[in-house]
């Protein structure tokens, strides 16, 4: 698997310009025909984490209904994946390593979240969350909310170390995130990648 210096980031600038991407994964929103590469993603969470993604028991039906249009049917849908060791035109990037779906209209969309089991604690999941945030900051977007069951440790840390609220019921847990500090994260990430790219 490839990590580290250069990345290529496909967010957030008009052309994709190398950067040294602190994760080393290729970011870019789906298009329909990511479809099996997503579903494969799905398919390598433990059922407690796909409990703790989509709050409710996903088969491999439901979950192959999920990824259907998943490029083409509203909201965004950010991918993080392995990339090319060399890039060059016709190379093509490897698994889907994480993914952020946002659903939703107006000043709020909601967040499902998820990184391959063996890649957690890279800081892949704020990555994704807060180049979201950019991109939805963009289109006038103002807060992400989230819903996941008690006890989702990671999730929950993640939230608390984004500053979001957190909401605990008995049942589900809903977390908001602010889209203006999330979309300062992203603008200082890109900021030390261009800086250590100078150097
Ligand atoms: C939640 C999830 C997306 C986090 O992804 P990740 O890439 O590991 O997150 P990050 O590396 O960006 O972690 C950011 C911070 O969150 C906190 N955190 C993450 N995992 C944690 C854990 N297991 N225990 C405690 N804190 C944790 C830490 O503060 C971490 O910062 P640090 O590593 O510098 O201490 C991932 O664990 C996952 O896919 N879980 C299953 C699906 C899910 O629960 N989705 C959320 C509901 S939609």
């Amino acid at each position: 698997m490839a990590f580290g210096y250069p990345s290529m980031s496909f967010v957030g600038i008009p052309i994709p310009v190398p950067s040294a991407g602190s994760t080393g994964f290729g970011l870019r929103t789906a298009v329909d025909r990511d479809a099996p590469a997503v579903l494969e993603h799905y398919r390598q969470l433990s059922p407690d984490d796909r409990r703790m993604r989509f709050c409710a028991t996903m088969g491999p039906a439901a979950l192959e209904r999920h990824v259907e249009r998943i490029g083409s049917r509203g909201g965004v849908v950010l991918l993080a994946f392995d990339r090319p060791r060399f890039q060059a035109p016709f190379l093509r990037h490897g698994a889907v390593r994480a993914v952020a779906e946002l659903v939703g209209t107006g000043r709020e969309m909601e967040l499902g979240i998820s990184v391959d089991a063996g890649l957690r604690r890279r800081g892949l999941g704020t990555e994704l969350v807060e180049t979201a945030a950019h991109l939805l900051g963009l289109r006038g977007v103002r807060s992400i909310r989230a819903y996941t069951l008690p006890g989702n440790r990671s999730f929950l840390g993640l939230a608390r170390t984004a500053g979001a609220t957190i909401d605990a019921g008995a049942d589900e847990v809903e977390v908001t995130f602010d889209v203006a500090p999330l979309r300062l994260g992203y603008l200082r990430r890109r900021a030390e990648n261009a800086f250590r790219l100078g150097r």
